[in-house]
């Protein structure tokens, strides 16, 4: 967001979030079945770390540069990066971009240092169920290894389970499998395939 200034001063823009953060507070990690070691939570993520969910301020501090580790991002402005935030959140329960922030770094630009996504999708079948889809997982290189991965798609699997979706599914790389295994997906026989048509040309 563009700073604001009063009588000549910047006035500190307040964050406005994704989604509700208080939904975050109340997961129940000891439901997961995924373990960590020390424990550590959405709740209490360690020292210095927050999760929470994606803010209108995430994008000066590192946000977009984070996603660029996933996969090309291309150049994307502040007025895009707001207006497909705004997007977002005219879907209600639909969207939920979840963040690590480390919250004491000396470098507050590169601050955002992990990320993921649950998409939640409305359906007809199954009682006019919802699905969810894990999306866009990453953690900053200098900060993987600490549990931060497991961190974030738990979160994103709690979530999922508090927004009712029956199941969540993700597709990704195969040498990624066995990570997504070890945090309780599973490849179901006769039905684990990812099928795509490429629209554009480009290397995503
Ligand atoms: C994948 C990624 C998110 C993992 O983040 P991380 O913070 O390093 O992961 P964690 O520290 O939580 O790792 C948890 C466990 O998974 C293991 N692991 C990490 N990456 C793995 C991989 N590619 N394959 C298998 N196991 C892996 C770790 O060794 C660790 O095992 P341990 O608990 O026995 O020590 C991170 O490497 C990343 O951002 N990669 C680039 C983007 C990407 O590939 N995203 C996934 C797209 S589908």
């Amino acid at each position: 967001m563009a700073p604001v200034y009063e009588n000549g001063v910047v006035r500190e823009v307040e964050d406005e979030y994704l989604y509700d953060p208080a939904i975050l507070e109340r997961l129940d990690f000891a439901k997961s079945g995924v373990k960590f070691n020390p424990p550590i939570s959405a709740a209490e993520p360690g020292a210095g770390l927050r999760i929470r969910p994606l803010s209108t301020r995430d994008y000066d501090r590192g946000f977009i540069k984070l996603l660029s580790q996933l996969t090309e991002v291309g150049d994307v402005s502040r007025e895009q990066f707001l207006k497909r935030f705004h997007e977002m959140k005219q879907c209600p329960n639909t969207y939920f971009i979840t963040v690590v922030e480390d919250t004491e770094t000396a470098n507050p630009e590169d601050s955002v240092i992990g990320a993921a996504t649950l998409v939640v999708e409305q359906k007809f079948i199954h009682q006019c169920a919802v699905r969810g889809r894990l999306e866009d997982v990453v953690v900053n290189d200098t900060y993987r290894g600490k549990q931060l991965g497991k961190l974030i798609v738990t979160t994103i699997t709690m979530l999922a389970r508090e927004m009712n979706c029956y199941k969540i599914s993700l597709d990704c790389k195969d040498k990624m499998i066995p990570y997504y295994e070890s945090l309780g997906f599973t490849l179901e026989p006769g039905n684990s395939n990812y099928m795509t048509m490429r629209i554009l040309k480009c290397s995503l």
